[in-house]
């Protein structure tokens, strides 16, 4: 396995965020994780890259233990989060948002690397030195994916990367998704867009209120009761 997370669980104050949760995805799989909102899907996802301290649980990558490393430290192994909103800095132009992506490697590649993204991206190179913010939703999303990139990653975690985009850049980031995962990337994607995420993965886990629910294949999970509920149970508990 690529990941094994084993028992992570994690809490803001009062808060008991994510309970136990124990997954793993394997090398040139894609995973995802469905949940309603509040369900626990971004803290996990954050507690993985290290942006947060669980309270209990192991996170090994790669076969070594990382529970204790820092965030940078896990980019360097290869993980890396593209985080929920995308997080691009609208006040650099859209080639350094890329540069900065590769600010873990010191190899001579990064120009190189950078260029293969514009390749990939041809509405980013045509503005490659304007400021990010003049980017579609679509374009910040794509830059936000093309920036992991550039850390070389070998697994992706995507945290709701379809939020706010529209029907056809959702195909295009899906499409995308599927070509960077024939290309060796290993993916663990969290989506609200259940239907889209099980099409791509090949295995799920069904989160609620920061408790796995159930897991299984993409075709299990989509016939599964429990993924229905634990959308249906968020509703209730929001109304
Ligand atoms: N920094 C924080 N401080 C306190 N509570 C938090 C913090 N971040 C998240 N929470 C709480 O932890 C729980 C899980 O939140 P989280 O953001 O992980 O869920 P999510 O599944 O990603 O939701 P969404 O679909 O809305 O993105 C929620 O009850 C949320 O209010
Ligand atoms: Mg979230």
């Amino acid at each position: 396995m690529l990941l094994e997370v084993d028992g992570l669980d994690l809490r803001y104050g009062a808060t008991h965020a994510v309970k136990g949760v124990s997954l793993n995805v394997a090398e040139g799989e894609i995973v995802t994780v469905l949940g309603a909102n509040g369900a626990g899907k971004s803290s996990l996802l954050k507690a993985i890259a290290g942006a947060v301290r669980p309270g209990a649980g192991t996170i090994r990558f790669d076969g070594k233990d990382i529970t204790g490393r820092g965030a940078a430290a896990r980019v360097r192994a290869g993980l890396m989060l593209v985080p929920e909103g995308r997080q691009i800095f609208v006040s650099l132009t859209v080639e350094e948002n890329l540069l900065i992506g590769g600010y873990t490697r010191s190899d001579a590649e990064i120009a190189r690397d950078v260029e293969a993204v514009f390749d990939r991206f041809p509405n980013l190179a045509a503005r490659r030195g304007a400021l990010a913010s003049v980017l579609s939703g679509g374009e910040q999303q794509m830059l936000a994916v093309g920036r992991a990139l550039l850390s070389k990653p070998r697994l992706m975690m995507l945290d709701e990367p379809s939020l706010g985009l529209s029907p056809i850049l959702v195909d295009q980031l899906f499409g995308l998704i599927g070509d960077l995962n024939r290309q060796g990337l290993s993916i663990l994607l969290v989506e609200q867009n259940t239907h889209m995420a099980l099409e791509i993965a090949a295995r799920g886990y069904v989160l609620e209120l920061g408790a796995l629910v159930a897991e299984g294949t993409a075709a299990e999970l989509g016939a599964d009761p429990r993924l229905a509920e634990a959308y249906l149970g968020a509703t209730d508990d929001a109304a």
